[in-house]
């Protein structure tokens, strides 16, 4: 079976096994775990921010950040498929008390165009909107460093804050070529999974102040977050950011393969264009996304089928031979087989 539900599914590599068993390690919740300190401070600096904390998974990182900049009774403005709103099992409402508003875009990419009319000031009666939160990329798509910094200048007009989503931000950097700590500048905080394209198999990196890493570090704490010798964990996570990054690009390359297989069937309805990282959402004509995604295990392809469409995400595990098969396994498929 071809495994293209997620970049989640990633193995750790004998090489990076061996920095993880070889990890000094300590007591992380006292602050003294040298390989997590190392993994911290590199994640900072990579994109330009005070400092770091590293957290379990990309969900408690987006959530300490909406703890603390979104608040009870606050709104958030996400795009309304945003991974906060639809897969963190509504912890921004149930543990941070946020609100969230999900504004439809066409292609997940806020503007500052649609969110300034949303915006919602301090009042009597009103939940103040407290928060930007951007998912870059998303679906795959890159946003636009101009967006971004359209978007800064709007929440710094109204005293608000911008969080982003960078769960593949590393993707993003290699896809656009922009430099991580412009980007990282139109954020006031950031997370990024180590966890995913770049395959190490735990954790995920929330950026920001001095001060609100300070705070994230209680919160972290209070949410069942603090880990003691997690420096075997940060040891995959260094050994990703330094060998993995431009790995991504393959996956990306490899991700363009596969839509151009799709691009010749019959069958596959997408732009190609939205084809910018190692994402592909597809769909075809009146047929559900679970369908479509029975027929492609047929084929020997896994993959995560939604309402209406399919993500196939490339990712570490794959070689060129998978590719290639991959590739001839759907140009095989008849159209009719969705219809059967
Ligand atoms: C865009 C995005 N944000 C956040 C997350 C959450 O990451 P985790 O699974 O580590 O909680 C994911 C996971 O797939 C994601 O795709």
């Amino acid at each position: 079976m071809f495994d293209l539900r997620s970049d989640t599914i990633t193995l750790p590599t004998a090489e990076m096994r061996k920095a993880m068993a070889e990890a000094e390690v300590g007591d992380d919740v006292y602050h003294e775990d040298v390989s997590i300190n190392t993994l911290e401070r590199m994640a900072s600096e990579m994109v330009g921010k005070e400092d770091a904390i590293f957290v379990p998974s990309g969900s408690m990182g987006n959530l300490i950040a909406l703890y603390i900049n979104g608040g009870r009774g606050k709104e958030v403005l996400c795009d309304s498929n945003s991974h906060i709103i639809q897969h963190e099992v509504g912890s921004i409402a149930s543990i941070a008390g946020t609100l969230s508003i999900g504004v439809p875009t066409p292609k997940g990419i806020l503007q500052a165009s649609m969110l300034a009319p949303l915006i919602k000031e301090k009042s009597y009666d009103l939940a103040q909107t407290a928060l930007i939160e951007v998912e870059n990329t998303i679906g795959g798509i890159c946003y636009p460093l101009s967006t971004l910094v359209e978007i800064k200048a709007l929440a710094t007009k109204h005293n608000m804050l911008v969080h982003m989503d960078g769960a593949r931000f590393f993707n993003a950097v290699v896809a656009t070529k922009e430099d991580p700590i412009e980007i990282g500048d139109q954020t006031d905080t950031l997370t990024f999974c180590i966890s995913k394209g770049l395959g190490a198999p735990v954790g995920s990196l929330l950026c920001g102040s001095s001060p609100f890493i300070e705070e994230a570090r209680v919160v972290r704490k209070m949410l069942g977050g603090g880990m003691r010798q997690a420096g075997i964990l940060a040891a995959g996570g260094i050994y990703a950011l330094t060998h993995n990054i431009s790995q991504l690009e393959i996956d990306h390359q490899r991700a363009k393969e596969i839509a151009s297989s799709l691009q010749k069937t019959t069958w596959a309805l997408f732009d190609i264009k939205d084809v910018q990282t190692n994402i592909i959402f597809f769909g075809v004509k009146g047929v559900s996304g679970k369908t479509i995604e029975k027929v492609f295990g047929n084929h020997n392809i896994a993959c995560f089928g939604g309402n209406d469409t399919v993500r196939l995400v490339t990712n570490l595990n794959l070689s060129d031979e998978d590719v290639k098969g991959i590739c001839k396994a759907i140009e095989s498929i008849d159209e009719k087989e969705f219809y059967a």
